[in-house]
């Protein structure tokens, strides 16, 4: 087809492009390569392609010619080593070869394929339009596949395909959004395209307002584009989902470790206060042994809502109270707004005026929004040295005893809406406009919190938990889906939208166990809970004026089960730590969909009211009312029923039991668990016995148990213990392999326990070092000896006692 012919064709299918200033890509007329960069020169415009490393590719566009300064938010700002890659080029298209890429130019008109080393086709610019822009806005259109399959994006309703809808990026307060909301508070401009198995993930690095059409309104392409900035991309190929989890979280990073007290169970309002609430909250949790770490205050603890003071009527000695909680086993964590209240007797408002901390408009007055105190100012976070301010800030509560910090309403919203467009940011030392920054915003204001947190007090990991984000929020914070609704539609939604954030490199995830707004029946919140018990941030939280909803407060029998999820989480505490700590080093997400482990099974691809935690443990949560029983997928291999320790051979559909009293636990045969007692708080009962839940089954496995102080730095230095556990099974016997501690972290216990499930007949003998260990006929007896070991006729648990040591250590059971 002509070119004009062609542009003919353009107009009668996208009538909409003939009057705009809308404009594709033309032809290469000129071209260059130069440390791994190939410039294209298309008659003005310009682009560049940069090969990073073999399975990573930047796409940059410049319509006028030239590229701004190479700036990120989201990026780490790593140097990529030099690798080889082979160019060559003809007369129709340049081509790069890497070791797994080839990236094919077309040069007239000037479009971008992305293939397998073999050559087989993975991600196309559409040849109608390809890579575009209209005045400011940006755009890239892609062939779209019938069967192509969208994940990511972030904190996204819906589905766990994000296909057929089209969605926006813009931080947004938006209470009691619904399952059609869309944009909410976070932006990740981040997502994974599969075919057949096959997934590549792309990532826009522009901080505009940006759009993602996955076929929404046409399967003739999808397209991903911002209303300003750069059309700046990076081409991540797989085919692996987890192999593109790892990269994308190389280039934009990991979630720090956690303290482990950040995994325990979090109770939240609005408001708990005065002083005495707080105070029989926090009694009201032992007493009743339901486990608990965390007890939040929300607005009302501040004066008048000023950020970084106390209320002195209703906390009047706020160190002593954080003091006896903390002898209770409890940490606090305290409500952090970025709206400054416009009062120059304020510390904090004559610091930020004096130091020209807060946003202005163009003819420079300061920018004043409403928001909880009345008028307020607010940081431009965006500036290095405003977000240093902010983080000093944090000194009075830290010496306090305060824990951790919970920075809200920072998308940024404000009574009304967000920010005008017009108010300035100092981004990167040049005035820019809102709308160019928006949505780094709240990632900013995490980013202050975090660094000064850790920077005034070094010997403690930060837990700041953030409502707003964008990609690489991760780094500074944990992040929960803002204020959802008491409703049985929110218990879905809560499911499917810490999935998305797992498949956007987001680990530390959760939403308001109960929902916010409204009150849940007992039945819904005890769902909420059973689901929340097994997602990385368990918080329960409420809304002003709603009923009570702690854990208790649903009548005798819904306590009993609550406290029974609850123990359940902290007997799984050991199991998560090991999780979180695999999604710490390679972004690979604590929650997991079934598509992330089974990703050649068609069966799992958009399955989304399931899940994994971690490779082994699969949860099937009631997500209905009424529900009594549920059909649960279960995909290749063995898995135990944890509540029954039937064994199911997958892959297969089972309906299974799920009683109000309990949600629906599978775990992968051929795993060691990792558990522990259940406990009142993280670091309750140290010298408690360690229990490895052992699964048997036709696989051999090698499973990691990785330990450490729960808090500080020190196993950055090496203070951990990490050792391999191996299972294996023959006809005679089954094998338990501990392999030797490393690290220089002693576990201060003297024991652990080994239960064996799956034990069909009492064994006829165990050995431990090829030695014979003693048997004893009750659990009881197990308690007063060193070592030996337990049938438990009734659920075929076998249960070994051996004394915790450094070295190897291998039982067998005949
Ligand atoms: C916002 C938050 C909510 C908080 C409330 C009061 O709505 O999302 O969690 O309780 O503000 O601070």
């Amino acid at each position: 087809m002509g070119r004009a012919l062609r542009t003919w064709a353009l107009w009668l299918l996208f009538p909409s492009l003939a009057t705009a200033g809308y404009r594709s890509l033309g032809e290469v007329k000129g071209s260059s390569w130069q440390d791994n960069r190939l410039t294209l020169d298309c008659g003005g415009p310009q682009v560049q392609i940069t090969v990073l490393a073999s399975d990573l590719v930047r796409v940059r566009l410049g319509p006028a010619g030239e590229f701004g300064p190479d700036f990120s938010y989201a990026l780490l700002g790593r140097d990529w080593p030099r690798l080889s890659c082979a160019v060559t080029e003809d007369e129709t298209q340049i081509v790069l070869r890497t070791t797994e890429l080839q990236v094919r130019i077309q040069r007239m008109p000037c479009r971008v394929t992305f293939c397998t080393a073999e050559g087989a086709e993975l991600c196309r610019d559409l040849e109608a339009m390809g890579m575009a822009w209209d005045g400011p806005r940006v755009q890239c259109f892609k062939m779209l596949h019938p069967e192509e399959i969208f994940y990511g994006l972030g904190e996204k309703t819906g589905r766990l395909n994000k296909r057929g809808r089209s969605w926006v990026m813009w931080n947004t307060d938006h209470p009691g959004y619904d399952s059609a909301t869309d944009p909410l508070y976070q932006s990740h401009p981040f997502f994974i395209a599969m075919r057949g198995g096959n997934a590549y993930g792309i990532f826009l690095d522009n901080s505009y307002r940006s759009t993602f059409r996955f076929g929404a309104g046409t399967s003739a392409f999808y397209s991903f584009g911002a209303d300003g900035g750069e059309l700046d991309y990076y081409f991540i190929w797989g085919p692996s989902l987890k192999k593109i989890l790892t990269r994308y979280s190389e280039l934009v990073g990991r979630m720090p470790l956690p303290p482990l007290w950040a995994l325990g169970f979090q109770q939240c309002r609005w408001s708990y206060y005065p002083e005495s609430e707080v105070r029989t909250l926090a009694q009201t949790f032992r007493n009743k042994g339901i486990p608990c770490d965390a007890i939040y205050l929300d607005i009302h603890y501040m004066d008048g809502y000023r950020c970084f003071t106390w209320d002195a009527n209703r906390f009047p000695r706020p160190q002593q109270m954080l003091a006896d909680l903390g002898a209770l086993g409890f940490k606090v964590v305290v409500i952090i707004d970025p709206g400054i209240k416009v009062d120059p007797a304020y510390w904090v408002c004559a610091e930020g005026l004096a130091g020209d901390h807060f946003c202005r408009l163009p003819d420079g007055t300061l920018h004043v929004s409403q928001v909880w105190p009345g008028d307020c100012y607010f940081p431009d976070f965006t500036r290095p040295t405003t977000r240093q301010w902010w983080g000093s800030l944090y000194a009075g509560l830290i010496a306090d005893g305060v824990s951790g910090f919970w920075n809200d309403m920072n998308e940024p919203g404000v009574w009304g809406g967000t920010f005008p467009d017009i108010v300035q940011h100092s981004h990167t030392g040049q005035l820019v406009d809102h709308l160019a920054v928006h949505n780094v915003y709240g990632l900013e204001m995490a980013r202050g919190t975090y660094e000064g947190v850790r920077k005034l007090r070094p010997d403690k990991r930060p837990f700041v938990l953030t409502r707003a984000g964008f990609a690489g929020v991760q780094r500074y914070a944990a992040v929960w889906t803002g204020d959802n609704v008491a409703n049985w539609e929110h218990l879905r939604l809560a499911l499917t939208m810490c999935l998305g954030l797992g498949m956007s490199g987001v680990p530390f995830v959760g939403f308001d166990i109960g929902g916010f707004e409204g009150s849940p029946t007992p039945e819904l919140f005890t769902r909420f809970l059973q689901l929340g018990i097994l997602t990385p941030l368990c918080r329960n939280h409420t809304s002003y004026g709603t009923r009570d909803q702690e854990p208790w407060a649903f009548g005798d029998s819904f306590e009993e089960m609550n406290r029974r999820a609850i123990r359940l989480r902290y007997e799984l505490l050991p199991y998560l730590y090991d999780v979180f700590r695999e999604a710490s080093l390679t972004g690979i997400p604590v929650m997991r969909p079934l598509v992330l482990e089974f990703q050649k099974d068609p069966a799992t691809w958009e399955l989304d009211d399931q899940f994994l935690v971690g490779d082994a443990l699969l949860v099937a949560p009631v997500l209905s009312e009424g529900a009594r029983m549920r059909w649960v997928y279960l995909p290749e291999g063995q898995w135990y029923d944890l509540a029954t320790n039937q064994l199911h051979r997958g892959p297969v559909r089972v309906m299974v039991d799920a009683p109000l009293e309990r949600v629906p636990l599978f775990v992968r045969a051929g795993t060691v668990i990792p558990m522990q007692e259940p406990v009142n708080f993280v670091g309750e009962r140290p010298a408690a016995p360690l229990i490895l839940g052992v699964y048997p089954g036709d696989r051999s496995s090698v499973d990691s148990l990785y330990e450490d102080a729960g808090d500080g730095f020190a196993y950055e230095q090496g203070e951990y213990a990490l050792r391999l556990i191996s299972l294996a099974r023959d006809r005679q016997a089954l094998r338990v392999a501990l392999g030797p501690r490393r690290g220089t972290y002693q576990p201060p216990r003297s024991h652990v326990l080994l239960r064996v499930n799956g034990c069909a007949r009492v064994p006829r003998q165990v050995t431990m070092q090829g030695q014979v260990l003693p048997h004893v006929d009750s659990m009881d007896r197990l308690q007063n000896v060193d070592r030996g070991w337990f049938y438990e006729a009734e659920r075929m648990i076998t249960w070994v006692k051996l004394p915790e040591s450094p070295g190897e250590v291998n039982i067998e059971l005949r």
